[in-house]
């Protein structure tokens, strides 16, 4: 945890009133406790949009005051890592869901959904994958699907069923230890085996950096209609929406890429979202975090096809934006779980304004 900065108050104080001139609603004067606040699931409900954010296990069993603000204001969850294949098999024939199975439960004491994430993901799968030969891989990943969505099935209404399968920096599929052994392919199996263990569960593909319009949201766009051609049962896009304040994708852009997913059959939601503001000057920037927010959920709402926002946590207490990309204040809530500016945003969008 890093250490609370004193100047963040007085900033937050001193922007919290910085609403955009003739913006409605501009935010309370002083930073708002989130359990003194109306909860964004009832203005999410009455959007018909679903409102969630990331949590993980070790943090709703430490502090009762992070579990009471995610039941609060979401609507559903998503494990942050306990659902990946790395945290649930160590070792080989190995699994270990406590950690996942205390999220589902949580989640269900409270009338919220859980969103799967990720069966399979290069970035967190077990080491021991190096070691085996292309069929004892392709056993493993049937194995691995099959007793995870089995597992839940019924628990979770969807699943992140491969995450970020496309390159940074050039056309294509990632080079990852599943493309080289199980060749392009195993995009659609995955996709197949979710659907035999479950037959009701949305099955989603997710990834990053083509939430707007670009090569990579090309490529995005022409995996997914690659899927959808060839009778693969995918029904639904995550946009991650890991976004910058000092630039990231036009609102038209994102809404004109919502609308061609859609346009495939698929529902389209933003997964991961988080907005950092470390290289804006401190002033304005919790400002210019609202607006980003405010934008982009304003978008969803716009898109009959957008049918879910997820945050990648909703406190500045925690977030994997620090360890990556340095100290941030990139979520909804600050360190003291008060209301910042992007809260009101986020609420005034869902309310339409
Ligand atoms: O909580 C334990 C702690 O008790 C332990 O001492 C420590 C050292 O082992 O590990 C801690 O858990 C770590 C966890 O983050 C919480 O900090 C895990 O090791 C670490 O693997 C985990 O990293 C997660 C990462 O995915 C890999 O699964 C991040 O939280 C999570 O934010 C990140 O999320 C990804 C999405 O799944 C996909 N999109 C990108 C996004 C950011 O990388």
């Amino acid at each position: 945890m890093r250490p609370r900065r004193r100047h963040g108050l007085a900033l937050l104080v001193l922007l919290a009133g910085c609403g955009e001139a003739g913006s409605p609603a501009a935010p309370s004067p002083t930073p708002t406790p989130a359990l003194d606040l109306e909860p964004l699931r009832a203005a999410a409900r009455a959007s018909g949009r679903r409102v969630g954010a990331a949590v993980q296990a070790g943090l709703l069993r430490a502090g009762p005051d992070y579990a009471a603000v995610a039941a609060r204001h979401f609507d559903h969850v998503t494990a942050e890592f306990e659902m990946k294949w790395g945290p649930i098999e160590r070792q080989p024939g190995q699994r270990s869901y406590e950690a996942a199975d205390e999220i589902v439960a949580f989640a269900e004491a409270h009338g919220m959904g859980v969103k799967g994430h990720a069966l399979v993901w290069h970035g967190d799968s077990p080491a021991w994958l190096e070691g085996l030969s292309i069929p004892e891989l392709r056993i493993a990943l049937e194995d691995h699907i099959r007793t995870t969505v089995g597992r839940y099935r019924g628990r979770v209404f969807a699943w992140d069923v491969v995450n970020e399968a496309i390159a940074d920096g050039r056309p294509g599929l990632r080079d990852t230890l599943f493309l080289r052994r199980l060749g392009p392919g195993y995009v659609a199996e995955a996709f197949r085996l979710a659907r035999e263990a479950d037959p009701d569960v949305l099955l989603v593909y997710n990834d990053y950096g083509g939430e707007g319009l670009g090569r990579k949201s090309d490529d995005v766009y022409d995996l997914v209609r690659g899927l959808v051609e060839e009778g693969a049962p995918i029904g639904g896009v995550g946009l991650q929406m890991h976004l910058d304040a000092a630039g990231y994708p036009s609102a038209a852009d994102i809404a004109s890429n919502m609308r061609r997913l859609a346009a495939l059959g698929l529902l389209v939601n933003v997964s991961e979202m988080d907005v950092r503001v470390a290289r804006l000057p401190a002033e304005g920037r919790l400002e210019a975090q609202r607006r980003v927010y405010h934008d982009v959920v304003a978008v969803c709402l716009a898109e009959p096809g957008c049918h879910a926002v997820t945050f990648w946590g909703f406190t500045d207490r925690h977030s994997w934006i620090d360890s990556f990309f340095g100290p941030d204040d990139p979520l909804l809530f600050d360190e003291s779980l008060r209301a910042k500016p992007a809260f009101f945003g986020v609420r005034d969008a869902l309310e339409g304004r």
